[in-house]
């Protein structure tokens, strides 16, 4: 698919469970771009101050860290100053302790950067602030939603493939608590761009949903 630009960016944000990182993934593949997942930065720098019981609050000991942190993407893995995180970070510790980090201004200022070095050759990106703040700019913007019992569910599905013992009404109530920090923070809170096309993706399965977005991606280039 080609674009007038030729590094176009797409960003995807809507709230967690809403399926944006398995559809913003599979958009990548299909139109040759790379692919961000912003959460996963959130989740690493979450990883690093519970390790370091470095508590949720702006403090020097939380900036001083923020200046330390190095995250890179390698074949789908995340790496923390050359530690492999991957599968640390989707600890339910860190799907509990990652929106009061993620609500703190100094925490999204030192992201900015990160996020925005890497779309010099075009992205996909996914997250809560992409269409708002990151990329205002951006040539396509997707905000997916679902209803949060369906959200839980395909959280519990997940999380039951991957062998770990779950219970669906402690992820519904885990989806909810985020919804809510994410949505009530006073920097870039969770909510939709001004010119983001909103989807429900309730009752739609995964082809649909990538289907719904390359759409998009049509009619915008
Ligand atoms: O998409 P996820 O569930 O991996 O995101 C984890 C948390 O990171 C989410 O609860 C809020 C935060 N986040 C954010 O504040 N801004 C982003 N762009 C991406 C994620």
């Amino acid at each position: 698919m080609l674009y007038k630009n030729a590094s176009p960016i797409i960003v995807i944000d809507g709230p967690a469970g809403a399926g944006k990182s398995t559809a913003a993934r599979e958009v990548a593949r299909r139109m040759c771009l790379p692919f961000l997942d912003t959460g996963a930065i959130y989740r690493a720098i979450t990883l690093i101050m519970t390790r370091d019981r470095i508590p949720a609050i702006d403090s020097s000991e939380l900036r001083e860290r923020l200046r330390g942190f190095c995250v890179s993407f390698s074949d789908r893995r995340v790496l923390v100053g050359g530690e492999d995180v991957t599968e640390a970070i989707r600890s339910p510790e860190i799907d509990s302790a990652v929106s009061p980090y993620s609500a703190l201004p100094a925490v999204r200022e030192s992201l900015l950067e990160i996020q925005r070095s890497q779309a010099s050759r075009g992205l996909v990106a996914e997250g809560r602030d992409m269409g708002t703040v990151v990329f205002p700019n951006a040539d396509v913007k997707i905000f997916l939603t679902a209803s949060p019992e369906v959200r839980a569910t395909r959280r519990y599905l997940e999380r039951a493939s991957r062998g770990e013992t779950v219970s669906y009404d402690d992820i519904l109530a885990m989806v909810n608590q985020r919804d809510e920090i994410d949505s009530q923070r006073a920097v870039a809170p969770l909510k939709p761009a001004e010119d983001a096309v909103i989807f429900d993706t309730t009752c739609c399965d995964f082809e649909q949903v990538v289907n719904r977005i390359l759409d998009e991606c049509l009619r915008k280039r």
